[in-house]
């Protein structure tokens, strides 16, 4: 069974996905973390992140795969680094590269097919890589709101240190680093986010995650 979830930074994707995951007896596919970690190389080798065909080649060249832990980056784990803040900050000029895309997409269906299948989340991955998912789900939740939840898991010391505003960054930075990252994500040319023809969108605005995976399960199972 494949699953399928888009949606905007901080909407809770993660969460959801990994526990959903969980449930249904499937890997957790984290398709942010494999242009995080072309990101993290292209920064560690010195490219710019603006010379597309340096990113895509080095997206080509560069080996994926996800262990137990996490992703390892050409055989090597690497959790902090691709979630630095550096990283944050680069990634959406990376990922819009079309041939980083043409060189991740497919590995994320080449991943998915070995495994039989798959909760997905991402930017695309409704209309792009899965449009035959067998359930499309577009989380959402307005920006203030995200931000909110943000601040709180950086007070908390939770979630990595650069996602979206380093530790101890307050709220109205984390805001204006999220709607950057909406506005990049949501307006480039290449596989832009946003609501496919079909999906089911959850509001998680007002929703603990427990509650989300519990609504989207109840669709699963209904449809
Ligand atoms: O979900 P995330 O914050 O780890 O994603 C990091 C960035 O990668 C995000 O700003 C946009 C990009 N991304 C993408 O373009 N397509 C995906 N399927 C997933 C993420």
């Amino acid at each position: 069974m494949i699953v399928a979830i888009d949606g905007p930074a901080g909407a809770g994707k993660s969460t959801v996905a990994k526990a959903l995951a969980g449930v249904l007896g499937v890997p957790f596919l984290d398709t942010g973390a494999m242009y995080r970690a072309i990101t993290w190389k292209v920064l560690e080798d010195g490219f710019e992140l603006a010379d597309a065909e340096a990113c895509a080649s080095l997206a080509r060249r560069t080996h994926l795969a996800f262990s137990a832990e996490g992703l390892c980056v050409d055989g090597v784990l690497r959790g902090a680094e691709i979630r630095s803040a550096d990283v944050d900050k680069a990634v959406s000029i990376v990922a819009a590269h079309s041939g980083v895309r043409a060189a991740i997409v497919p590995l994320q269906r080449e991943m998915a097919a070995e495994a039989g299948g798959a909760v997905a989340e991402g930017r695309d991955v409704t209309t792009v890589v899965f449009p035959e998912a067998d359930h499309r789900f577009f989380l959402s939740a307005s920006a203030e709101e995200r931000a909110r939840r943000r601040t709180m898991q950086r007070r908390a010391g939770e979630g990595s240190a650069g996602e979206d505003g380093a530790a101890g960054e307050g709220y109205e930075l984390i805001l204006a680093a999220i709607k950057r990252r909406d506005h990049l994500d949501s307006t480039r040319a290449d596989s832009p986010l946003m609501r496919g023809e079909g999906v089911s969108v959850v509001d998680t605005g007002t929703l603990e995650a427990s509650e989300v995976v519990k609504l989207m399960l109840s669709i699963i199972k209904n449809s």
